[in-house]
This record gives structure tokens, C-alpha cells and sequence, in this order.
């Protein structure tokens, strides 16, 4: 199974268009040893030929297009895609605004719990996606399934559980208390398995906390794709880019005392690269400390193009 990170910044990418904090402004201006992010995806494949996109980000046209492997086959006639599914993992506009880059009558499959089914279909911009054309197909908690596209199985099994985290910011309900409005089904892990090898891999990139049940899941994993949004709770009020935690965002840091890379030191996985990695993280800059502690604790940073087989 080949995976490609497509994207591997958190929502607004990097540089972000309104951002003038340190890593955006140097990423804009192509200062070395911060090189520029789209935000986070990944394209998966069991033969090289059919893929499956695990979330849909903004930036999935220009994402397309810098990835071969996602170009029409050039004896395929003349409309064909070879992507055949979309997998989402949670609601917020960085995993599925992309949706409306893959309109112009294209047959797909995409898969979504309930919750994340239930933004589509409240927000009739989606129907771009012909229904007659883009089936949505539920995903429910401890149900294994076989990833079907318009040429049939793609030989790729996905399990989706779920995964400490938070409601899509446009739908945070203040009135509802401290969770917001947070509901299961909001926040999705992924195992994704090869059918033919068996191999796997688990992708989840978002999380707010590791809990006794992703511990579980995630012992032993041969490797893993993580939430590595920020480095420390604080960073973004720090670099007074906005007024709130990690927490607050729903998501993990990378360092300090129950951060992630504490949290998943003693589950003896073989391979972690951080994902989702927001604009304000200092680990993005190659030659700063931050980067050589991730490192040093056995992380890897992913990067736009990242390649990685299982
Ligand atoms: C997040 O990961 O918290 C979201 O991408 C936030 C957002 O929608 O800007
Ligand atoms: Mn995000």
C-alpha cells in the first residue's frame, strides 16, 4: 500500500493568507528550511491505480495537480479520475471544502459518519456533487468496510473509531457547555488496511486527547499519522496570533507534559509522523530546536509529497 500526504498543514496552510506570524511570513517569502504546507490529506493506494483521498482539503486542485498519480489516465477518454473515494474524518472546512473541487460530474464514493454526512447534506453547496453521481455512504463505529468506488473494491478496508475531539468551529454551540455541542462522530480515527497484505496503518488527524481507548487501538500500530497541530497548548496566544489554546481548538501538542509525544511514548509504535501541523508550530522550521526534539523522541514531520509504503 503506497500513501502520499498530500497536504500536512492544519486549516490555513502555510504561509497562511492572513498570517504574518514568524514560520508564514518566512514560508512566503521562500526563506529556507521552512518550506510551504497545504492543508493536511492523504492519498492512499493498494496498486498504484485507484486511490482514495483520506479527507478533502481546500487546497485538493493544486494538490491534484502536483501528484501524477491522481491525474486522469491519459488513454482513460476524455473525463476519468482515478481517485474513487473520499474518507472523512471529521466536519471542519479543512477536511471537507475540497469536496467542491471534485464537482464537474465525477463519479465517487464518499464515506463519513453520520455527523459529518449530516454538514453535507445541511449545506446544499454539497449537491454540486450530483447525488445520482457521488454516492455518501454512512460510517458507523466498529463496522469494518470495504472502500467501494465507481470501478468497485479498490482493495483498501477502513475501520473508523472514534477519537477525543471537537465539533466543527461553525457549529460550536456556546450555550451547550464546556464540550460545545460536541457529539460522537465528530472527531474520527482511521485503520486503514491493505486487503491483499494485511499491513495497516492508522490516520488521525485530530485529536484533543489521548484516552485509554486509543491507547489500546494504538499499541503496537506499525505505524501512525498524529495530530500535530501545535507544540505547546499555549503557542498561537503566545505569538499573538489567536486567543486560544490547543485545547480550547480541540487538538493535541506535540510537547510538554501530556502532549502527544509523552502520551504515545509507551505503546511501542514503529513509525509516528506528525500531520496536521499548524502555521504557529515551531517544529515546521527545520533547523530549530523544537524540530530536533521531535526527532529525537522518534517523530517524524511530514511534508507536502511525503511518501511512505506499507
Ligand atoms: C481545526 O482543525 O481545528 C479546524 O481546522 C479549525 C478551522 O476550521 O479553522
Ligand atoms: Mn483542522
Amino acid at each position: 500500500m503506497l500513501i502520499k500526504v498530500l497536504g500536512s498543514a492544519a486549516g490555513g496552510g502555510l504561509p497562511q493568507w492572513n498570517c504574518n506570524g514568524r514560520n508564514s511570513a518566512d514560508a512566503r517569502k521562500g526563506a529556507g528550511g521552512i518550506a510551504p504546507r497545504t492543508q493536511a490529506s492523504a492519498a492512499v493506494s493498494a496498486h498504484g491505480k485507484q486511490w482514495v483521498l483520506l479527507n478533502a482539503a481546500p487546497d485538493l486542485r493544486q494538490q491534484v495537480n502536483q501528484t501524477p498519480e491522481l491525474h486522469p489516465a491519459p488513454d482513460g477518454g476524455p473525463r476519468n479520475s482515478p481517485i474513487e473515494a473520499v474518507v472523512l474524518t471529521n466536519g471542519d472546512v479543512d477536511a471537507i471544502a475540497g469536496l467542491l473541487c471534485l464537482r464537474e460530474g465525477q463519479p465517487f464514493t464518499v464515506y463519513g459518519t453520520h455527523r459529518v454526512l449530516d454538514v453535507l447534506a445541511s449545506n446544499s453547496v454539497f449537491d454540486v456533487l450530483a447525488p445520482g453521481l457521488v454516492r455518501r455512504v454512512a460510517m458507523t463505529y466498529g463496522q469494518p468496510f470495504t472502500v467501494e468506488g465507481p470501478s468497485g473494491a479498490v482493495g483498501i478496508d477502513i475501520e473508523a473509531f472514534p477519537v477525543p475531539g471537537k465539533v466543527p468551529l461553525y457549529l460550536e454551540d456556546e450555550k451547550a457547555g464546556a464540550d460545545l455541542g460536541t457529539q460522537e462522530g465528530d472527531t474520527t480515527g482511521l485503520k486503514v488496511t491493505d486487503r491483499a497484505s494485511g499491513r495497516h496503518f492508522f490516520y488521525v488527524p485530530g485529536c484533543a486527547k489521548v484516552d485509554e481507548a486509543l491507547r489500546a487501538r494504538l499499541k503496537d500500530a506499525p505505524l501512525l499519522f498524529f495530530d500535530g497541530t501545535l507544540y505547546t497548548n499555549d503557542e498561537m496566544i503566545a505569538q499573538g496570533l489567536l486567543n486560544k489554546t490547543g485545547e480550547r481548538m480541540g487538538h493535541m501538542n506535540m510537547s510538554e507534559e501530556g502532549g502527544s509525544i509523552e502520551s504515545l511514548a509507551p505503546l511501542d509504535i514503529a513509525r509516528k509522523i506528525f500531520i496536521h501541523i499548524n502555521n504557529s508550530n515551531p517544529a515546521l522550521r527545520e533547523d530549530s530546536p523544537e524540530r530536533a526534539a521531535v526527532e529525537a523522541a522518534g517523530w517524524e514531520v511530514s511534508y507536502d509529497g511525503m511518501e511512505v509504503r506499507v
